[in-house]
């Protein structure tokens, strides 16, 4: 991609939720995981890179003593569609987690493939004491997978969105807000 000299903004075409909105959210997001997980040792698997500005939020709006992970999962090898496949580090990096009470940290749901898998890999194969999840967007799809989450921000319609952590070809995850983009900013 060509370095641009327009500000970033300029490509969005509707701002969906404010950094009022987002912050506000996340806060209560932060006491309802905490008033849930009371006394529990909580490790955040943040799930790279979409998630890194929501948990970095997150944690903050938390007084628990949490355990902060980190893992790379990509289900969008480019463009604004799911490409089907879930890529991921392989288990063995997240083998201390066993026996570990664990909220994994994702920036959306679209086809649930993400969450599932890493799901199903710390319970399968780590063996963690516990898994849930918290999403920041959760969006209105017919899911391939049957997965939801334990803790959602907020409830999107079925638009490719960025800002806030999330990237359209590795560009606009600095936005403190989510939008959708200009049409002529996505290539066919
Ligand atoms: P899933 O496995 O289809 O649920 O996809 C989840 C992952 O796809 C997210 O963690 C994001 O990285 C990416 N993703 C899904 N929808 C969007 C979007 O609207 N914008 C940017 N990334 C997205
Ligand atoms: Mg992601």
């Amino acid at each position: 991609m060509q370095p641009s000299t327009k500000p970033l903004s300029s490509n969005i075409e509707t701002i969906l939720i404010t950094q009022g909105e987002i912050h506000h959210r996340v806060a209560e997001l932060g006491s309802e995981i905490e008033a849930a997980h009371e006394g529990e040792d909580l490790t955040l698997l943040v799930i790279l890179h979409g998630s890194i500005l929501f948990a970095a939020d997150l944690m903050r709006a938390m007084s628990l003593p949490v355990y902060l992970e980190s893992f790379r999962v990509a289900s969008y090898h480019g463009g604004t569609s799911s490409s089907g496949t879930v890529t991921m580090e392989q288990a063995e990096t997240l083998k201390h987690l066993k026996g570990q009470h664990v909220l994994l940290v994702d920036d959306i749901l679209d086809t649930g493939r993400t969450i599932h898998a890493v799901k199903q890999l710390l319970t399968d194969e780590v063996g963690t004491a516990s898994v849930r999840s918290c999403v920041l967007l959760d969006k209105k799809v017919p899911r391939s997978v049957k997965v939801a989450a334990d803790y959602t921000g907020f409830e999107i319609d079925d638009a490719f969105v960025v800002g806030y952590g999330l990237d359209y070809e590795g560009q606009y995850r600095n936005l403190p807000f989510i939008g959708t983009l200009k049409p002529e900013c996505i290539q066919s």
